[in-house]
């Protein structure tokens, strides 16, 4: 029978809240989780009844395909409350069709939309309490899906579980962010899973990102992963560069992630009359624009950090300043888009839920 997502999702509520534990002036991204989460197997070749349950561990056997094979892949939203208490979330359907995208390249089951939207829907409102309002801070939610079925062979599992978490967060970065531009290693290769929002693109980034910590710079920017001339991401963001008043970013593609901020803040953008270019950027580039005076703001944008100012970028053992500017168009599209999350302006394109 077709499983109802709205009627059937069961509730068990916490005995106990552990909200009193937390000082929501002072929170730290993605450290503390709220009392409930939302969990859906997949099992017979079907999705299963979803339920919200008490935040708690997962069990899984050592054999485990996700321990084996890795297949396991994520998405980060947020949801915001206005200063009526109303709750907002920001593109939710977007995220959705990604988890699909993601779950296709990985051979993992497609979810269905009913389950993911009403389970979100049902556990936000379970979870509003949680939602803190200071400047900046927001409800982390973090869907994510990984292989529960057993075995050594290297194949797609046969079970599945989908589960959202949410941790009340503060800001990602906190003071300014030095970049290395990466000559070696690579994020992504043409034909990978570059795209999709797969658990082991980040593993596959923290080893060189730990030889960057090592030098002083806290994000690697990303290059191609053919020839290193083209920039392509700035850690686990997209990228923005704005040289004299044209604002630019890379093509999505195969080793890209479409983000749901990058997207947005592009339509933003031209909204605002900003010269806007998608295009392909070689480092030279930006080391031209640099060394002329030309080069005025590299940020990184994504859902945790929004919008991330980069203050300055290392390449080939020489560090390269970005100018210190009163009005940048980082600040300007990070206020614009939280503004439209948060329900502090119109919201012309639809996109709060
Ligand atoms: C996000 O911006 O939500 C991401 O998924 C990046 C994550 C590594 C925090």
């Amino acid at each position: 029978m077709a499983i109802n997502y709205t009627e059937d999702i069961q509730i068990e509520k916490s005995k106990t809240s552990k909200i009193a534990n937390v000082d929501f002036n002072n929170l730290a991204f993605g450290r503390v989780f709220s009392d409930h989460m939302l969990v859906c197997d997949f099992k017979n070749g079907e999705w299963q009844n979803p339920s919200i349950v008490p935040y708690q561990p997962v069990t899984l056997e050592p054999s485990a395909k996700i321990f084996h094979y890795g297949q396991s892949i994520f998405e980060g939203m947020k949801a915001y409350k206005d200063s009526d208490n109303n709750v907002f979330l920001f593109r939710p359907v977007d995220n959705f069709n990604r988890l699909n995208i993601s779950a296709k390249r990985l051979a993992m089951p497609e979810l269905p939309e009913a389950c993911f939207m009403n389970g979100l829907k049902e556990l936000i409102k379970l979870e509003k309490d949680w939602i803190p309002t200071s400047e900046g801070s927001s409800l982390y939610i973090r869907p994510f899906m990984f292989a529960t079925g057993q075995g050594f062979h290297a194949s797609p599992a046969n079970a599945y579980k989908f589960i959202i978490a949410c941790a009340p967060s503060g800001s990602y970065f906190s003071g300014k962010v030095k970049v290395l531009i990466e000559e070696k290693y690579s994020r992504s290769a043409n034909g990978g899973v570059g795209f999709a929002k797969a658990g082991g693109n980040y593993a596959g980034q923290f080893y060189p990102t730990q030889l960057a910590n090592n030098r002083g710079y806290q994000q690697v920017i990303w290059t191609d992963d053919n020839t290193h001339e083209y920039i392509e991401e700035a850690g686990a963001m997209n990228i923005f560069v704005r040289i004299n008043d044209t604002l630019l970013t890379v093509p999505t593609s195969d080793r890209i992630l479409d983000g749901i901020t990058r997207k947005s803040i592009l339509t933003i953008a031209e909204a605002e009359g900003i010269d806007v270019e998608v295009r392909k950027i070689k480092v030279a580039e930006l080391i031209e624009a640099s060394e002329n005076g030309s080069l005025k703001e590299l940020f990184g944008a994504g859902t945790a950090a929004v919008v991330s100012p980069i203050s300055g970028f290392g390449f080939k053992g020489k560090d390269y300043e970005l100018p210190e500017l009163e009005n940048t168009y980082g600040a300007l599209l990070k206020k614009r888009i939280t503004d439209i999350q948060t329900n502090k302006s119109d919201d012309p394109y639809g996109w709060r839920v």
